[in-house]
């Protein structure tokens, strides 16, 4: 009975061995495998990419921002209208940011951009891209943002989707547009990408992003849930 006692001590002691680090460890592993499963979805690296027309395009130094539709200033900085939930998006989520960018920038005179881009669509152009996604396969959840271009993604955009392996990933698209919102991008997304999970998205109208927070907020909860 003794020796029983001795052999039960010897083992309580030599559990308690491990330091509180060990231990925090250990809480923290079990906690963060359990929210895993509940949630699902939110339980790898998170990239936010997203295509604006700032960053895109060789603005002149005397841009009239004030009238100059899609631009922001911000710290003096010019910013796109989508450019700016992605920042939100990045300050939520703490994923990298990506921007999604043409190897030729697009004209800074938005009139001749809407008029060539009717013809970029209708002729299913794929612009070639200068920024690549590097270890594409780390990633679990693509906050995917772009903005309504006659009706649908840029052009760009098909290009992104068809350069990488998307399957068993989750896209969650979000935009700004005029007043459109995504028109038929959802359905592009899920045909050029068939094995992705595409979640609920978000659209706000180019004008009012800067008020956009709260809704980025609530949106990105639900997501996570
Ligand atoms: C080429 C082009 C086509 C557009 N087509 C549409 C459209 O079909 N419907 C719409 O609501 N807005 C349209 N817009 C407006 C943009 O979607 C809107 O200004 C958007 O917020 C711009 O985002 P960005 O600053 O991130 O580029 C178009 C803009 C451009 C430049």
């Amino acid at each position: 009975m003794k020796k029983i006692l001795l052999i039960l001590i010897a083992i309580i002691l030599v559990g308690c061995q491990s330091t509180p680090s060990e231990n925090m460890n250990t809480i923290t592993n079990q906690a963060s495998s359990e929210t895993q499963e509940q949630s699902g979805k939110d339980n790898g690296k998170v990239l936010v990419a997203y295509f604006s027309r700032v960053g895109n395009t060789d603005f002149p130094e005397n841009t009239d921002t004030s009238s100059s539709a899609s631009v922001i200033v911000e710290d003096q900085q010019l910013v796109g209208n989508t450019e700016y939930l992605a920042n939100l998006i990045v300050e939520q989520t703490g994923g990298d940011k990506f921007l999604i960018q043409t190897q030729t920038p697009y004209t800074a005179d938005y009139d001749a951009l809407v008029d060539e881009q009717q013809g970029a669509r209708a002729q299913n152009l794929r612009p070639a891209l200068a920024s690549h996604v590097e270890n594409f396969e780390d990633y679990d959840v693509i906050y995917l943002g772009f903005p309504n271009w006659w009706g649908g993604m840029p052009m760009p955009l098909y290009t992104f989707l068809e350069e990488y392996d998307f399957s068993h990933k989750t896209i969650i698209p979000f935009n700004t547009s005029g007043g459109s919102g995504f028109s038929n991008a959802i359905e592009d997304i899920q045909e050029l990408c068939p094995q992705v999970t595409v979640l609920d998205g978000l659209t706000i109208n180019g004008s009012q992003v800067q008020d956009a927070e709260d809704d980025v907020v609530s949106w990105i909860q639900e997501a996570q849930e």
